[in-house]
């Protein structure tokens, strides 16, 4: 029988209380597998002073999960360095924060191989292979040099951004060549895989066919968007349960009266929290009589917090935060709740509930899960408004929001302004609209599109092989 091994650098069992750690990627493979059968492997989080390729191993109802140890020196070249000080920040268009050095390419090429060593003997040649996300692109290739014969794909669950922008990693050519040794490659929006054609087709050569397939580097390969999507019936059964409605009603008493806006991120320079404080702070100069009636309520949840761009991120976000309270707080109120810590889904699905406005407003992101969670949360009868930034992958999908350029400190003000005012019958207009596409389009939705696609080919594609 075929299984799906699927590979992605963070791997996160369920815990005792069914919940994984924060993180879109984590959240939508959790939910993914519940009913599937395979294999799930990836890195432990964990590091020891010298890679053995030690599996450990825990068997769930469907899918084991299966880990590795890295070195230390792993970590520091190829999950701090290459992911995410060279990939992540080029990728989210910060060119600026990007960093190039040798020992993280090569920091990354090692751990891809050690994937590829460890994970190979538990790979039965009817399986298929499933790889994610930005930290893992060359694994397919390193499984291929190792006679791997298997249908194999990749999923990028951030963006792909443009060619010229693309063009300024060292290696990139390689980087993309690699990719041309799975079978399928999918994009989370319809503007990453045309950037990601583009680039192949005018930076290499390349031809796009009409049956979705691209021919490059002597290969050819399936290419599709496949937007990910939210395990919507169980986040809804827990947006009603008990420990959300008890979250619901801790938040009623303590709004006293109040509206509430909430945001709920990594603290991540991609989010555009600095720049989201920024045009809160500017509804409030601009709309007296706001204050004192409204706060922000933000989880800004602690992420990759060794590399040296989110600590200083980190530390902007408390002055700036710090600053507009210091400026227009009064003895009982504060205008900003700004709180470094993580919560479990179902305490933010009742919390959800009880804001008026959910602000979601990243610079850049693949899709961005909590903008579908907080219409998930809503009461369909006196539903809020969601806030969301063009430049996330969920924009493409969630028209009915209301949708902001997050650069422009006075939209999002005014977006602000009018989600708080709309009418009712406005609200479950748009709600209602956004609410269909979140049950549809789910993460369910999501991994039988891609597994179909991976396991019946094209017919000129198959007919070739
Ligand atoms: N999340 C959580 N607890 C927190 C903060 C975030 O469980 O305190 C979850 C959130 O509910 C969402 C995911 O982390 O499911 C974040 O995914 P998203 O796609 O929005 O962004 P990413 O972190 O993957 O960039
Ligand atoms: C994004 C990435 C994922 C990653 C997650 C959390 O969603 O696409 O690959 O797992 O952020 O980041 P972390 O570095 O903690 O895994």
């Amino acid at each position: 029988m075929s299984r799906l091994i699927v590979i992605s650098n963070r791997v996160s069992p369920p815990a005792e209380d069914g919940e994984a750690s924060v993180g879109g990627l984590a959240m939508a493979l959790s939910a993914a597998l519940r009913e599937y059968s395979g294999i799930w492997f990836g890195w432990s989080g964990r590091t020891v002073p010298e890679f053995t390729g030690q599996l450990s191993i825990e068997r769930g109802a469907g899918v084991t999960v299966a880990t590795v140890d890295l070195e230390e020196q792993d970590r520091d070249e190829y999950y701090n360095g290459y992911a995410n000080r060279t990939l992540w920040p080029l990728f989210h268009y910060r060119i600026d924060l990007s960093a190039y050095e040798r020992s993280f390419d090569q920091g990354y090429a090692r751990v891809n191989a050690r994937f590829a060593d460890t994970v190979l003997p538990l790979v039965d040649p009817a399986d298929f292979v499933w790889v994610h996300d930005y930290h893992l692109i060359p694994l397919g290739q390193e499984l291929r040099r190792r006679g791997l014969k298997n249908r194999m794909g990749f999923f990028l669950h951030i963006h792909w951004p443009p060619r010229r922008l693309f063009a300024t990693l060292p290696n990139h050519r390689e980087l993309v060549q690699s990719l041309f040794d799975y079978d399928l490659v999918g994009f989370q929006t319809e503007d990453s895989l045309t950037a990601f054609q583009e680039y192949v087709v005018q930076s290499e050569g390349g031809v796009l066919h009409p049956d979705g397939t691209a021919e490059a580097f002597g290969r050819r390969i399936q290419l599709g968007s496949f937007p990910i999507g939210l395990d919507a019936e169980p986040f809804t059964a827990a947006a009603n349960g008990e420990s959300a409605a008890g979250w619901r009603e801790r938040m009623r008493q303590s709004l006293a009266g109040r509206q509430m806006i909430m945001g709920v991120d990594r603290l991540d320079y991609s989010k555009g929290l600095e720049e989201r404080f920024l045009a809160y702070e500017d509804y409030l100069r601009t709309t007296p009589e706001a204050q004192e009636r409204v706060f922000l309520l933000q989880v800004a949840t602690p992420s990759r917090g060794d590399v040296p761009a989110y600590q200083e991120i980190r530390a902007r976000l408390d002055a700036v935060s710090g600053r507009i309270n210091g400026a227009f707080a009064t003895a009982d109120w504060v205008p900003i709740r700004y709180v470094n810590r993580s919560y479990r889904r179902d305490e933010l699905a009742g919390m959800y509930r009880a804001a008026c406005i959910g602000l979601v407003t990243p610079l850049r992101d693949g899709m961005n899960l909590v903008a579908k969670e907080y219409v998930a949360a809503q009461d369909p009868t006196d539903p809020g408004v969601l806030v969301l930034s063009q430049f996330a992958g969920a924009a493409e999908q969630m028209g009915e929001a209301l949708i902001v350029n997050p650069f422009s400190r006075e939209e999002m003000s005014d977006a602000i302004r009018r989600g708080l005012s709309m009418s009712k019958a406005e609200r479950v207009r748009r709600w209602e609209s956004l609410m269909h596409g979140v049950q549809t389009q789910d993460v369910t939705a999501w991994r039988d599109a891609f597994v179909q696609a991976l396991m019946h080919p094209p017919a000129v594609e198959a007919a070739e092989a």
